[in-house]
């Protein structure tokens, strides 16, 4: 069954809540502003057209013996319906145990449930029947182990070897795994928290946390600006922090906290170029928690908290637009938020282009000018690889599929190209100008496609006439390509590498490369390798790799493009590195490539089956989701 909830019952009451809404900070719900279709979220069981959660308090207990999240979550609710006795909760394998409701909070009342038969793609809405004054829900219920957005680690999964770690990742849609909530980027709801743990851990919230609760078990958060489930986020575990600004900080283990704080210390010359191009910062504190290896992601924009994986910890600072891309989402993302995952590319789209901002104005053109080429070839390379056709496209289909499923680069890149394209006809300044104004205007809204298009034509279409033409506008929107007038980046830097690698595959001596690779960036290296040809003289590939130790490289960026190099070849020495690097490391962007490519050949498939049988169990269920499928 697919869950339809439509923001509004009609139309008509969109441009009413506009006005009521629109100018608020607290705005739940994003003003349709005369849009003709109806928006919708096709991931959500959720009835909110009718209740709209305004706020939640959690108070849950982690049990690290049996891997559950238990307690309860209430959700305050306001009403859009007088008569209404069904508040309907997006949830996935959830042990409920009892739920309440109240009208004040302070007399509660049994309340009966029932759970539809779940679907694999979004779960089960839970129905509770509440008296028609109700505003009130209180769950009492426990997470399963098996909890989507949960990942349970071991002590031998940390770096410290003696603690277990918890932590969550609920975008897209899996925080109904760990909480009952209307789960869907439409809703924005403030909350508090707390949370109970094992006295030698510590947890953290992507929230403001109470000082000097390390040692007591139990923490409180609060988290005041209205923010949409998916960017509720927890982690616990043996976790220090080192202040590296006033406003900015990492989160880590004790043995990864050092490399950390250094690999990152531009953070807050990052978030000050940010402020001058889009406006303020919003979120008080911008820290960092640096996860074990298995997070399945290269960064999560959760609010005043960035998550990140450790493998862009490389030691030059060569990999922090992570950071950079992580922190734009306190803009393009966490202020103003895709209403639907249909949306998804006013969030990592905008945020691509805004990265790339970031980092030419932190580090220099010829690093962004790097990535985004880079940008452009994981581009092409996952246009191949997609199945569905409108994946390919700025806005993919959603109906009846999981978010996750229809995750790719596209919506970042070919967004970001979108934006690029807009800088160019438009000038930079005036860009810069629209860019925040739609920030500004949208500032903890949740907003459509419709509505962007429609700012944009009024805003900035409309101040040169003729700059742009609507069939422009709509081929970006549409293409399954990339549109022929598409400004191109072009990075001088990536030109003398391809001068290298032809040297070097015109027979030159792997000491000339050496020489000429001697101040090469992890990008540089990044790009020859992925630029030489899927086949290569087998001696000279070895002769290679014992030179400049490619195979043993503690670069995972620099090692991921080189085994997919070896699967290539059959270059087999490589290979057992390889497999050491599928079991430590659970970051999907490096590993599902690996599997790929060796799922093409028979011999392939068996060697990664059987990888992913040691593998497995210490990759996080989204993770392990993904290879499943590529697998099976
Ligand atoms: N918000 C995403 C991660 C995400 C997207 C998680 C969709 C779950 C569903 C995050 O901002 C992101 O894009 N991370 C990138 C790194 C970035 C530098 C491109 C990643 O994890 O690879
Ligand atoms: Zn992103």
């Amino acid at each position: 069954m697919r869950p339809v909830a439509y923001f509004y019952r009609s139309i008509a009451v969109g441009p009413i809540l506009c006005v009521m809404l629109a100018c608020s900070p607290k705005a739940a719900t994003p003003p349709v502003s005369g849009s003709s279709q109806l928006p919708r979220d096709m991931s959500t069981y959720a009835n909110i057209d009718i209740f709209i959660t305004k706020h939640l308090v959690l108070d849950l207990t982690a049990d690290f013996d049996s891997r559950t999240l238990h307690g309860t979550a209430e959700l305050r609710l306001e009403r859009r319906d007088p008569s209404a006795t069904e508040v309907v909760l997006d949830s996935r394998d959830l042990d409920v145990r009892k739920i309440e409701a109240s009208s004040d909070g302070a007399a509660w009342a049994d309340a009966t449930y029932r759970f539809d038969p779940a679907t694999p793609a979004f779960g089960s809405a839970l129905r509770v029947t509440v008296p028609p004054d109700a505003d009130r829900v209180r769950i009492t219920y426990a997470t399963p182990p098996s909890a989507k957005g949960l990942q349970w680690l071991t002590p031998a999964q940390t770096s410290g070897k003696k603690q277990p770690f918890l932590f969550s990742q609920a975008q897209a849609i899996q925080a109904r795994s760990f909480i009952p909530i209307q789960d869907t980027p439409a809703v924005r709801m403030t909350y508090d928290a707390t949370i109970r743990v094992p006295k030698e851990l510590v947890a953290v919230m992507a929230a403001e946390m109470t000082p000097g609760e390390k040692g007591s078990g139990v923490f409180h958060f609060h988290m005041p600006q209205p923010i949409p489930s998916y960017l509720i986020a927890i982690a616990i575990g043996d976790l220090a922090f080192q202040p590296m600004s006033e406003r900015t900080g990492v989160w880590a283990e004790p043995a990864a906290i050092a490399a950390a704080a250094k690999e990152f210390e531009d953070t807050e010359q990052m978030i000050k170029t940010t402020e001058a191009l889009y406006g303020p910062y919003r979120w008080g504190r911008y820290d960092l928690l640096v996860l074990p290896p298995s997070f399945p992601f290269g960064g999560m924009e959760n609010p005043r908290v960035t998550f990140a994986t450790p493998t862009v910890i490389v030691g030059d600072k060569s990999l922090v637009a992570l950071v950079a891309h992580e922190l734009a989402h306190s803009w393009s993302g966490n202020l103003v938020t895709n209403a639907t995952w249909a949306d998804f590319w006013l969030n990592e789209g905008f945020t691509t282009y805004l990265e790339r901002r970031i980092v030419e104005a932190v580090y220099g053109k010829k690093l962004s000018d790097m990535e985004r080429i880079i940008g452009l070839r994981d581009l092409g390379q996952a246009r191949a690889d997609l199945t569905v056709a409108g994946d390919r496209t700025l806005q993919p289909t959603l109906a009846d599929r999981d978010p996750d499923d229809a995750y790719s680069v596209v919506p970042y890149e070919l967004g970001a190209l979108f934006l690029s394209f807009l800088e160019e006809r438009f000038g930079r300044d005036t860009f810069d100008r629209f860019l925040r104004r739609w920030f500004d205007e949208h500032a903890f809204q949740s907003v459509t496609t419709a509505q962007f298009l429609e700012f944009l034509s009024k805003h900035l279409l409309s101040t040169k006439p003729g700059a742009v033409t609507d069939q422009e506008i709509q081929e970006w929107l549409h293409t399954e390509s990339i549109p022929s007038f598409a400004v191109m980046p072009k990075s001088d830097a990536l030109e003398k590498v391809e001068r290298a690698r032809d040297a070097w595959l015109r027979g030159e001596s792997v000491e000339e490369l050496v020489k000429t690779s001697s101040a090469w960036s992890t990008q540089e290296w990044v790009h020859f390798i992925d630029a030489l040809p899927r086949k290569l003289d087998g001696d000279r590939l070895s002769t290679l790799d014992r030179r400049l130790k490619l195979t043993d490289s503690p670069n995972a960026e620099i090692a991921h493009v080189w085994f997919r190099l070896a699967i290539a070849n059959r270059y087999t020495a490589a290979f057992p590195a390889m497999e050491r690097y599928m079991i430590r490391i659970g970051r999907r962007k490096l590993i599902v490539p690996l599997y790929r490519d060796l799922a093409t050949t028979t011999e392939g498939k068996a060697l990664a089956t059987r990888i992913y049988g040691k593998a497995r169990e210490g990759y996080h269920p989204v993770a392990q989701s993904t290879v499943d499928g590529l697998l099976k």
